[in-house]
């Protein structure tokens, strides 16, 4: 009798050695301190009351913020959220809906956001990253072919119908402005999202010879002045983007790049192939993009001319990473007071 239940103990012990997980190791360990609570100042418009049991809820009075939320930028993405509630006049008028890879722990990324935003609004919608992982072809940047990185494509089937404007945000900046100017944003003329445009980028390089020197393919932008954008910061139209079919668009964009190399970039060429030229123009202030530094040796770059409503660490280097690595750039020291990680000494103290 005995022997066998010193026999079963150890299979046990022996058991949980091998289940217990540890991939995922450093992530599950942060810890995030909570937030205060942001209250709407008087002027602020009062919202309808939700209708009882329904999570399909849209006034014309929230702003409702589409943002990623995975493991690797989870402390990227509640920076960004506590940047939008700090500098918002009616914080108590947004709604945050975030989009994780069903295959993540979303319970526990719920858990974080949760403790950290106790007063947040808030929704996880599943993203079914097999669907994008199909369709990536692979490019320069390993961190552009995370398949979540597509889930913008698919705002507009992921998020509820009666959710028919989003203001989409990326997970490496946070806005040192009033989201509200920026969600107010006119999408005049019938467009379909709106975002700074860049026009004294080269266009052309965007796009391989091989797409430029096929002759159906380069009648893309006929007719369109097209200007490069970048997909971090846009306000959508989610009622013309569904109307217009822009998913399956750009899914038959991402599809030909399977067969043929038409463009290098990750998630933003379909963009666009697709809306390059009619969009409705954002003031550069909302995204001063560019902060992480170049792709290649990840050198620090230096504010854009003019006013800032937005700073964006798109590019290689994050500002946590260099801010843990000692080795900052000087514009970092502007994200790291919307950091919400508990530091080790925070902890034991
Ligand atoms: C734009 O980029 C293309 C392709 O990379 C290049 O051939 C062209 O010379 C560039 N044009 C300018 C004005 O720099």
């Amino acid at each position: 009798m005995l022997p066998s239940v010193i026999l079963s103990t150890f299979l046990i012990a022996i058991i949980f050695i091998f289940i217990t997980p540890t991939t995922n190791a450093s992530a599950a360990v942060l810890r995030f301190r909570e937030a205060p609570k942001f209250y709407n100042s008087e002027s602020c418009p009062t919202l309808s009351p939700a209708p009882a049991a329904s999570t399909c809820y849209d006034d014309a009075n929230a702003i409702n913020v589409a943002m990623t939320l995975d493991a690797a930028y989870l402390r990227g993405s509640i920076a960004a959220i506590l940047s939008v509630l700090q500098h918002s006049s009616c914080p108590e008028n947004i709604a945050f809906h975030f989009v994780a890879a069903s295959s993540a722990a979303s319970h526990h990324l719920r858990a974080t956001i949760s403790a950290s935003f106790p007063y947040l609004q808030f929704q996880i919608y599943p993203f079914d990253d097999s669907a994008a992982a199909g369709l990536i072809s692979t490019s320069i940047r390993a961190a552009l072919d995370c398949p979540l990185n597509y889930a913008r494509n698919y705002l507009a089937d992921l998020l509820p119908s009666c959710i028919t404007k989003i203001v989409y945000l990326d997970s490496d900046l946070v806005l040192v402005d009033d989201i509200a100017k920026l969600a107010a944003t006119p999408l005049l003329n019938g467009a379909v999202l709106a975002a700074p445009e860049y026009c004294n980028a080269n266009f052309t390089s965007y796009f391989t010879p091989t797409f430029w020197s096929n002759p159906s393919l380069s009648l893309t932008f006929a007719n369109r002045r097209p200007c490069y954008f970048n997909t971090g910061v846009m306000v959508i139209d989610l009622r013309r983007w569904r109307d217009g079919g822009y998913t399956t668009q750009i899914v038959e964009w991402m599809e030909l790049q399977k067969r043929m190399r038409i463009y290098e970039l990750g998630s933003l060429p379909p963009f666009l192939l697709v809306f390059a030229g009619n969009i409705a123009p954002v003031d550069h202030r909302w995204n001063q993009h560019g902060l992480g530094g170049d792709n290649f040796r990840g050198l620090c770059r230096d504010l854009h001319p003019g006013p800032v409503s937005l700073l964006h660490w798109s590019g290689k280097g994050k500002p946590w990473v260099r801010l843990d690595a000692n080795r900052p750039c000087p514009l970092d020291a502007l994200w790291a007071p919307y950091d919400l990680l508990r530091t080790p000494y925070i902890l034991e103290s």
